[in-house]
């Protein structure tokens, strides 16, 4: 069976009511994102961090997976399926897919500010005062900028299996998510479905300039007509 890895961003989850990090003028939800996702940040503002992923728990909570999301499911008729999200819901889980790898962590979990391998399931709010059982801190499941990416090896391995990869609603701009292109095989056939796609042209890369809700089922009908 041949091996497709899809490689989604926030575009993916924009058509369910997930706002994206960079479309606002930069702002995410009105706040500059060093603000609310960064280590200094809970270091210094900590109960602005913890109502900031408040809400954006609640919110993930009253949405639902859009028809990218879905379409990326059937794909798994014909294919061997691996989703590397960089996105924080569980759209592709609630789909359906079945191998979902969160590089930059997961919204709906929570974990030990004294061990970070102690982590949770966690749909409520992540209050001061919540600890862990070695009476810590619980913080948000979430990868902050400037800290270490710990899936980011074995989503490596995934990219270099790769018959097929396909890239959808992400702006390419963070680093090393953005990097693992660079793992596929060579040659290796690429889509990139985005309105605003931001990559290098190449001979293997086909770019489809269309919301995700649009292109990525056109892109798995191609694939499952192959
Ligand atoms: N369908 C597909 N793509 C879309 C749609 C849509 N409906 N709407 C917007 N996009 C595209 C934008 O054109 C842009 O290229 O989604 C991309 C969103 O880019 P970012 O906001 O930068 O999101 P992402 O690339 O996922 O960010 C990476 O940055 O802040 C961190 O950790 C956070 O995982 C996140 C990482």
């Amino acid at each position: 069976m041949k091996k497709i890895v899809v490689l989604s961003g926030a575009g993916i989850s924009a058509e369910s009511g997930l706002k994206t990090f960079r479309d606002d003028n930069g702002l995410w939800e009105g706040h500059n994102v060093m603000e609310v996702a960064s280590p200094i940040a809970w270091e210094n503002n900590r109960e602005l961090v913890l109502e900031f992923y408040n809400q954006r728990r609640r919110q993930l909570l009253e949405v639902e997976p859009n028809a990218a999301h879905r379409a990326l499911v059937a794909l798994e008729e014909k294919y061997e399926v691996q989703i590397i999200t960089q996105n924080v819901d569980d759209l592709h889980e609630r789909a359906g897919s079945s191998n979902v790898l969160h590089l930059h962590g997961e919204l709906l979990k929570a974990r030990s500010t004294f061990d970070e391998n102690l982590v949770m399931d966690w749909r409520n709010d992540i209050k001061s005062g919540d600890f862990c059982e070695h009476h810590m801190q619980l913080r948000p499941h979430i990868v902050w900028f400037g800290e270490a990416v710990p899936m980011f090896q074995p989503a490596a391995e995934h990219c270099a299996m790769a018959d097929v990869l396909i890239i959808v609603g992400t702006s390419m701009q963070v680093y090393p998510a953005a990097g693992l292109v660079d793992f596929v095989p060579q040659g290796c056939p690429m889509y990139f479905i985005d309105p605003k796609p931001n990559i290098r042209e190449h001979s293997s890369l086909h770019i489809i300039s269309k919301k995700a809700a649009e292109g990525v089922p056109q892109v798995v009908e191609r694939l499952l007509s192959q």
